[in-house]
């Protein structure tokens, strides 16, 4: 159980009227509704809200190559703050990727034209892991950071930004698969035949995200946000064994930081009892959970996020209303933050987040 001493003051509450909130309570709706405030209206942002779906993303990514966006801060920047200008949503995420940690680990990493993430050299031998660079982020990462402090500076006060990182499991899944990992025989090869090494690479990723993840809030990170996208391929029982344990080193790591830790598995509905276990203080669920389900099991110390069907965003305008509504209703009961259940569709029409944010912004 967490005992956040301002959640514990919260999350019982009757909704409050802007109007009459205090003047102690941070002014960032997000930052208040990751603490367990309930918002009239929830905050919001969208997973992938920087990207393809939008026309102004398209134009600059036309000019710039993807790794050069994210290693350039001016240019991370300016794809950052695209989507907070035109949506004005309540908390802006660093433009980044979860793989660009691993260059400087030593891993080849490339971004082919219509087909995902490429790494020429994986990980599969216990040579392999040992070779793995251990970093200093404020070292071999300060493009990143730097792009923390501008955008920072850049966006209002009371828009949070989120850093994130990929989770151990999940960015091994990339690591030893060397490129999209589905359907995994060669992770879960390591994983069942050579477990010596792959706790030794799960371990050595997670000192790197907890150091990473530190950085970035000490550049000026509001909440920190870690994606283990692949993790629900693990039944309940080892999902314990194998990932928590390096889950919970990275979130006892960050405690001390007192800001949001959000913790995020595409495919977990039946790890929503785990995700409790690993310290994190922001649930993101995706689209197959069910918001009342895992306030009940998660209970009210942790807000939840998300969690409304990217494809919901496809259809016309009474789904999108009915669906968002839907989502904000059964988001109420406690602290919630508004998000997709996975990223943005790059075919998203822009019309259909405007009526998603019309819809959600309604008192
Ligand atoms: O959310 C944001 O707007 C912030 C930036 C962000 C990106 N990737 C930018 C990106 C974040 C938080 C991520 C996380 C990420 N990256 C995850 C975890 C979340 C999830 O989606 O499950 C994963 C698994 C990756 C790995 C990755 N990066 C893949 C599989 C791909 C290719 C698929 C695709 O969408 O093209 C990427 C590329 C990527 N990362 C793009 C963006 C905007 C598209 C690159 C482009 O502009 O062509």
């Amino acid at each position: 159980m967490l005992s956040n001493p301002d959640r514990a003051q919260t999350s019982s509450s009757p909704v409050i009227p802007p109007s009459m909130q205090s003047s102690s309570s941070p002014a960032s709706s997000y930052l208040r509704a990751a603490r367990g405030e309930k918002l009239a209206v929830p905050p919001v942002w969208l997973m992938r809200q920087a990207g393809r779906y939008l026309p102004e993303y398209l134009e600059f990514r036309a000019k710039h190559d993807f790794l050069e966006v994210c290693n350039v801060p001016e240019l991370a920047c300016e794809a950052t703050l695209q989507p907070i200008r035109r949506f004005r949503f309540d908390a802006a995420i660093l433009f980044s990727d979860i793989l660009v940690p691993l260059v400087p680990m030593g891993i080849d990493l490339s971004f082919g034209k219509g087909h995902g993430p490429q790494i020429a050299n994986p990980v599969r031998t216990v040579e392999d892991v040992t070779k793995l660079r251990n970093i200093e982020p404020r070292e071999s990462l300060g493009n990143v950071l730097n792009a923390i402090r501008m955008i920072r500076a850049e966006l209002p006060r009371q828009t949070a930004l989120i850093g994130f990182c990929g989770a151990p499991f999940t960015l091994s899944a990339y690591m030893v698969e060397g490129g999209k990992p589905d359907p995994f025989a060669n992770l879960k090869r390591m994983m069942y035949a050579d477990r010596h090494t792959f706790d030794a690479l799960l371990n050595k990723l997670a000192d790197m995200v907890a150091s990473y993840l530190t950085a970035m809030v000490e550049a000026g990170a509001d909440a920190i946000q870690l994606f283990d996208t692949w993790s629900g391929i693990l039944p309940d029982w080892e999902f314990r064994v194998v990932n928590l344990p390096v889950l919970q080193k990275i979130f006892a790591a960050l405690k001390p930081l007192n800001v949001p830790l959000t913790y995020f598995i595409h495919g977990g509905a039946h790890l929503v009892g785990a995700m409790k276990d690993t310290g994190c203080t922001v649930a993101s669920l995706d689209w197959r959970v069910s918001i009342p389900e895992a306030r009940r099991v998660l209970g009210d110390n942790i807000t939840l996020q998300g969690n409304l069907d990217a494809t919901v965003l496809l259809a016309d305008e009474q789904t999108i209303r009915r669906e968002t509504r839907r989502v904000k209703e059964e988001g109420r009961t406690g602290g919630h933050i508004f998000n997709l259940g996975h990223g943005i569709l790059p075919i998203t029409p822009i019309a259909s987040v405007e009526i998603m944010l019309d819809e959600l912004r309604k008192n």
